[in-house]
């Protein structure tokens, strides 16, 4: 198990957001997040990257105890977060993004990167403002992966591209979960979930209502009909 969250509470300010979440990811497994908007998608993921502190409950990754510790301790430990908005420098050229993210110890150096995304290496003296979201989405990810990621989280990855781009990055993302990554993905396009994922869970209003493997999810009607609102 790389990474357990056991009966997490989250807060902001005086709103109680997660209230007892559970999630159990697997060595190089991918684990879904499902659930409709404010359900506490995103603050989950906030909440494992230490970007939030949860004010009860444990979350233990790769055997250590991390919650309460400074973010940048939990990304030096291989948790990386590429959150909703990507994090990409406007000024900065791709590349320069890219190194931002490297460690020297990585497996994943800059031409395993554009080995990978070979419109980042077209584009790399390019600045990250002029990017196509989709390019901007594979930047983010190619950075995270230059950190030496044990845990990859991605927060809705795919949302607003065009389809061809997100064949491409669901491709991607393959091949990245294939070297032995782990990977929690908040995303709310259920077919990118279900080609990708080993296991889902859904939650609504901070705590987990649904949890199964990827084909107990789709055998099952009735949950997408309650908790994702897709008429089936
Ligand atoms: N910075 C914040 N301060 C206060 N409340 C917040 C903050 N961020 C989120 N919330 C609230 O916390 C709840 C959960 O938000 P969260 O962003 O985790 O939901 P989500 O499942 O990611 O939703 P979406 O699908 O819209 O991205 C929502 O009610 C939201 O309004
Ligand atoms: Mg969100």
């Amino acid at each position: 198990m790389i990474l357990d969250v056991d009966g997490i509470h989250s807060y902001y300010g005086k709103s109680h957001i997660l209230q007892g979440l559970e999630l159990q990811v697997a060595d190089g497994a991918l684990v879904t997040v499902l659930g409709r908007n404010g359900a506490g998608k995103s603050t989950t993921l906030k909440t494992i990257a230490g970007v939030i502190a949860p004010r009860s409950g444990s979350i233990c990754f790769n055997g250590q105890h991390i919650a309460g510790l400074p973010a940048h301790r939990i990304a030096a430990m291989g948790v990386c977060l590429v959150p909703e908005h990507r994090g990409i420098f406007k000024l900065l050229t791709v590349e320069e993004n890219l190194k931002l993210g490297l460690r020297r110890a990585s497996p994943w150096q800059l031409d395993d990167i554009y080995r990978i995304f070979p419109r980042l290496k077209e584009r790399r003296r390019n600045g990250g403002g002029q990017l196509s979201g989709g390019e901007q989405q594979m930047l983010a990810i190619g950075r995270a992966l230059m950190n030496h990621p044990r845990l990859l989280m991605l927060d809705e990855p795919v949302e607003g591209l065009a389809p061809v781009i997100v064949e491409e990055i669901v491709a991607q993302l393959k091949l990245i979960k294939q070297s032995g990554v782990a990977i929690v993905l908040v995303e709310q396009n259920l077919e990118v979930c279900t080609q990708l994922a080993d296991r889902h869970i859904v939650i609504e209003q901070g705590r987990v209502v649904f949890e199964g493997s990827n084909a107990e999810f789709l055998a099952d009607d009735g949950v997408k009909d309650r908790y994702l609102g897709v008429g089936v």
